[in-house]
């Protein structure tokens, strides 16, 4: 493949839905009568000229403002969901979202923090701005120039030698988040990455430690969200990077076949279960420090906390010999995520326990609430939890069965 025999309206007709490529023609028109140019860029250029079907559709717009975007999306029949104040903007044309942003310059005045936008710039400029040749590339959107491929760093020829190169000398002490990025890229697109690069990785890894744990979080979610996640962890342990992000996360054979079989569904609970299954073999001061320098959120934090807890009790307690409103009493304070995790690391026996909790005893509700319990001669006050849960004991036990029979158990304790 090179720039010239790439018939790209073929590709795009591959790749992209009828919709879409009928969208993105009506925008290059549209764009073009108002004087500007649009491009569509980045890892959605670079999809579609590996053939593969792009996550996102991202376009880049030179001479245009956000009044042309606006403009733009009453003429499509849409509406802008989000605009932010660095130029970018999301529309929302009939289900379909593209992403636009307007061409800009980014200088970083010190390594790892967020870029200051400096201007509105060229298609060129814009793309001296990013991270990888192979992402370094603009497709024009504008009927005169329609398919034309702007490559000023050789992307294509990377594509074709499967090589992962930054574009200039600064890019990692820049934004460190591209170290890990580059091997994300390497190992989702089974791609090399380039000995220049490699070197620049070791020059700058240790910079990963200056970015904000935020942005941190950020790329290990994308790289756990991925399908060959061990994979890309292992070549990060490799190059001595995962023990900047976090030093001693044990990456043994059961963490790596755990990995190799999930199937992400749900973004923000399989978010917690993954990272919950990387740091697994941490003690509880160093997860709180992850947690802590990742500025996890509350609910992350109760989760690896009690993911640690229940490891402790599943070390302690045989949950397979237990009957089952002792399982329920060892396991209602927990998230159901935090289990969830425990359960990746436990034989079979327990994990039957662990299912039946989840399934079952979980949800199990006490066969007299406390208005039923009042006309049975209670007084209100803290008896009436400590009857329900009893009874929630029986019940989940097998030992009452009806509403009659809590009923007679319910009477034999309020008259002892
Ligand atoms: N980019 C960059 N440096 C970063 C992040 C992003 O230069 N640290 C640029 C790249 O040109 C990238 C584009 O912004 O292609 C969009 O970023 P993103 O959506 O994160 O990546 P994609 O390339 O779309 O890749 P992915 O398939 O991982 O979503």
């Amino acid at each position: 493949m090179n720039n010239s025999k790439i018939n790209i309206s073929k590709r795009l007709n591959e790749c992209l839905s009828t919709q879409i490529f009928d969208l993105l023609i009506k925008c290059g028109e549209f764009t073009e009568r108002n004087s500007a140019s649009l491009f569509l860029v980045g890892g959605c250029l670079r999809d579609i000229l590996l053939n593969k079907r792009p996550k996102d559709i991202d376009l880049t717009l030179v001479n245009g403002d956000s009044n042309l975007v606006q403009n733009l999306s009453e003429y499509l029949g849409g509406k802008i969901i989000f605009k932010s104040q660095f130029f970018t903007y999301k529309l929302k044309v009939n289900n379909n979202i593209i992403d636009i942003t307007e061409a800009r310059k980014e200088v970083y005045s010190s390594p790892g923090s967020l870029p200051k936008i400096t201007s509105k710039c060229s298609i060129d400029d814009d793309l001296y701005r990013r991270d990888f040749t192979i992402n370094s590339m603009a497709l024009s959107l504008n009927p005169a120039s329609l398919g034309n491929i702007i490559d000023p760093f050789n992307g294509i020829n990377d594509i074709n030698n499967k090589n992962i190169r930054i574009i200039h000398d600064n890019s990692f002490s820049d934004d460190p988040t591209r170290i890990l990025r580059a091997i994300r890229y390497s190992i989702r697109l089974n791609f090399n990455i380039d000995n220049q690069t490699l070197s620049k990785i070791n020059e700058f890894k240790s910079n990963i430690n200056s970015i904000t744990g935020f942005r941190i979080k950020n790329e290990l979610i994308k790289i756990l969200r991925e399908d060959s996640r061990s994979k890309i962890l292992l070549y990060l342990d490799t190059l001595k990077i995962l023990d900047i992000i976090q030093p001693n996360i044990n990456l043994n054979t059961k963490i790596n076949e755990i990995f190799d079989n999930f199937q992400f569904k749900d973004e923000y609970i399989d978010d917690l279960i993954l990272i919950g299954i990387l740091i697994y073999n941490l003690n509880i001061q160093n997860i709180i420090y992850f947690a802590e320098k990742l500025y996890l959120d509350s609910i992350f934090i109760k989760t690896l906390r009690d993911t640690n807890e229940i490891k402790q009790l599943l070390q302690n307690v045989k949950l397979d010999k237990l009957k089952n409103s002792s399982i329920y009493k060892q396991l209602y304070k927990y998230k159901y995520e935090a289990i969830i995790i425990n359960r990746y690391f436990s034989n079979e026996n327990v994990c039957q326990k662990i299912d039946l909790y989840l399934n079952k005893l979980k949800d199990t509700i006490p066969p007299l609430n406390g208005k039923e319990i009042i006309a049975l001669g209670a007084k209100p006050g803290p008896i009436i939890k400590e009857i329900m849960d009893y009874l929630l004991h029986e019940k989940l036990d097998g030992n009452i069965k009806n509403k009659d029979q809590a009923k007679i158990k319910a009477t034999q304790i309020l008259n002892k």
